[in-house]
């Protein structure tokens, strides 16, 4: 089966919700890790709207799988990366307005300024991965840029609705077949959940699913129960109303 890495922004979001020290998404990438984890991705924004540079450099000490860094291809993140040296990088383009990130990579249009991103990256023995969308255009241009990996974009499949969703499915098998035989280990990501993950996690050929908002949202709530339980616990030991 493909890895799993777990994208554990969300955790950040939460903690920032509220601009305290909790919930630490390092203690969330600890136990996504003793879940079964495959490796830990997060997305060091430009706004630090989550992952702040601590989050990031803590990230590192605890990772020993691999730690995937999500970045937009600017200096600061490559000059970020080069200190930090996660096992990988995932180019995304990044956009301060956007709720999470929107589509793939232009690779086409930003060919010149990947390629050296790329190379300055792996100069640093980091292996690089481009989020795209899955087509056949895009794989071409990606593969002028010398990256090693590329993640195709689910989000289209995953927003579909379901008369499209087929259509979407097949534009992602048909581009991890042809993304592999470019030479590229092929990853997927983006919108996977509990309900649309099985077609694409039976794709041949995927080396990793990257998956974030629906395992989090899960974990709130599988955690909802114990997490009252506990409070009921410590309220009851203090004592109280008589
Ligand atoms: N892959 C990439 C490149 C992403 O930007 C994201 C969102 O941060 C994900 C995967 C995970 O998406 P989701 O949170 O919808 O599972």
């Amino acid at each position: 089966m493909a890895l799993l890495g777990v994208n554990v922004d969300h955790v950040a979001t939460l903690r920032q919700a509220r601009g305290g020290r909790e919930p630490d998404p390092l203690t969330g990438a600890t136990l996504a890790l003793l879940g079964g984890a495959d490796g830990i991705t997060v997305h060091l924004r430009e706004d630090r709207r989550h992952i702040n540079d601590r989050d990031l450099r803590l990230m590192r000490e605890l990772v020993r799988t691999e730690l995937n860094l999500e970045m937009a291809p600017v200096r600061e993140m490559v000059r970020i990366a080069l200190e930090v040296k996660p096992e990988m990088a995932t180019l995304v383009p990044e956009k301060r307005r956007e709720l999470t990130t929107e589509g793939g990579l232009d690779v086409k249009g930003d060919w010149r300024k990947l390629a050296e991103t790329v190379k300055r990256l792996k100069d640093g023995n980091i292996r690089v991965s481009l989020f795209i969308d899955p087509d056949e255009k895009t794989i071409e241009w990606a593969a002028k840029t010398k990256a090693d990996m590329v993640e195709l974009h689910t989000g289209y499949y995953s927003n579909a609705r379901p008369e499209a969703g087929q259509k979407e499915l097949e534009k992602v098998r048909a581009s991890a077949a042809l993304a592999g035989s470019a030479g590229f280990m092929v990853n997927a990501g983006h919108g996977l959940d509990y309900a649309n993950v099985c077609p694409v996690a039976a794709i041949p050929g995927l080396r990793g699913l990257y998956i974030g908002h629906s395992i989090v949202g899960m974990a709130v709530l599988v955690g909802m129960k114990e997490a009252v339980a506990r409070m009921k616990a410590l309220m009851a030991g203090a004592g109280g109303r008589k």
